[in-house]
């Protein structure tokens, strides 16, 4: 299962216990994204200066980034109540206008997957954030009647992976949009120093870089390698994680020096050796190796665009030199076939 796989971003059971103990509660502990906490600071200050409600916030990125982290951060730094659901789980109207009808005035809503939300639920939300009221019909036909019920004035974040997926007025309602990118190596060692000494993991600086340089950019990729090599580490060396054992453990588990595992190196195969480089689309590489597109889209594709090692064309994907060069393959894709010498 590819959500069970060390390299994923997404959650899974085995994180649950980590993420809350190693989950910063306040900005100055965030790692990273130096841009959206400025930006937050300012915008929190603000509001509060003011004693008005944050405006809404749309943070969207990969899996493992830090979404869900920040926004309970948002909420902490306000100093107000933070209510959690996602877009799957407000199935009706009804759920929505439960939710936020008991909500208190400059409450945080978190909606997570907020690109999931089924379309009456989205339109609902529409005045809800614009004018912090609900329309409600209630009867049908001729006598219906339109009943306007206000609401407190709240701070909606939504979170997504998805950015394209959502609908374009729900996407105009936010006032602010953050986009998470992938941490850079320093930040990553950052994490994974501060997530050591929450954990008490005895670890050489050498043994965090190694690490670092396989957790692809994401804190909670970082931390799940981090756990492996304390394991690692435990029962195969003395409970220190050097740098040597990190190599050890991490390629025990097929983890790669930049943190590519079985999947992308599947991926990258069949774009190179199947089709020739690409382009190919997407749906076709999934069906190749047996995952699904939104998988490979969300948590493999991220990756390796940011590496530089696919493009994507309207054509579909394209491997590029530099993926060939990894992989120890010779690139010669659109050049002539090399004379024979006799
Ligand atoms: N900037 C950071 N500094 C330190 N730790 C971080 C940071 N961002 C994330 N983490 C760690 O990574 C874990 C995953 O982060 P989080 O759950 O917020 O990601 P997410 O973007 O919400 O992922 P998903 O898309 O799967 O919901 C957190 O529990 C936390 O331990
Ligand atoms: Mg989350």
């Amino acid at each position: 299962m590819t959500t069970n796989r060390i390299v994923s971003g997404k959650l899974s059971a085995d994180d649950t216990s980590l993420d809350s103990s190693l989950r910063p509660r306040c900005l100055v502990d965030f790692v990273g994204q130096a841009r959206i906490k400025e930006n937050l600071n300012i915008a929190i200050a603000a509001a509060k200066g003011r004693g008005e409600a944050l405006d809404h916030i749309l943070l969207y990125g990969p899996p493992g980034l830090g979404k869900t982290t920040l926004a309970h951060i948002i909420a902490s730094e306000m100093g107000v109540n933070i209510k959690i659901t996602s877009g799957p789980a407000v199935e009706r109207t009804g759920d929505l206008a439960a939710i936020l009808t008991n909500l208190r005035s400059q409450d945080v809503l978190f909606i997570d997957e907020v690109h999931r939300l089924n379309r009456t639920v989205d339109e609902m939300l529409y005045p809800a954030m614009e004018d912090f009221a609900l329309d409600i019909i209630i009867g049908k036909g001729p006598g219906a009647k339109n009943l306007r019920i206000n609401l407190p004035n709240f701070t909606l974040i939504g979170a997504t992976t998805r950015f394209a997926l959502l609908s374009p007025p729900l996407r105009d309602r936010f006032g602010a949009v953050y986009r998470l990118d992938f941490y850079d190596q320093t930040s990553i060692e950052a994490i994974l120093k501060r997530s050591a000494r929450i954990l008490g993991v005895k670890a050489e600086d050498k043994g965090l870089e190694e690490i670092a340089r396989r957790a692809r950019g994401t804190p909670r990729v970082a931390n799940r390698l981090l756990k492996r090599v304390r394991d690692y580490a435990q029962v195969m060396a003395d409970g220190t994680a050097t740098r040597p054992v990190a190599v050890e453990a991490l390629g025990k588990l097929e983890v790669d020096p930049i943190g590519l595992d079985e999947i992308d190196h599947k991926v990258l195969h069949t774009i190179i050796d199947k089709f020739n480089g690409g382009p190919v689309g997407l749906d076709t590489i999934a069906a190749s190796i047996s995952e699904e597109a939104d998988t490979i889209m969300d948590i493999y594709e991220p990756y390796l665009l940011q590496l530089g090692f696919l493009d994507r064309t309207p054509r579909g994907r394209l491997a590029t030199p530099l993926a060939y060069k990894h992989l120890g393959l010779p690139y010669n894709k659109g050049k002539p076939p090399q004379p024979t010498l006799l």
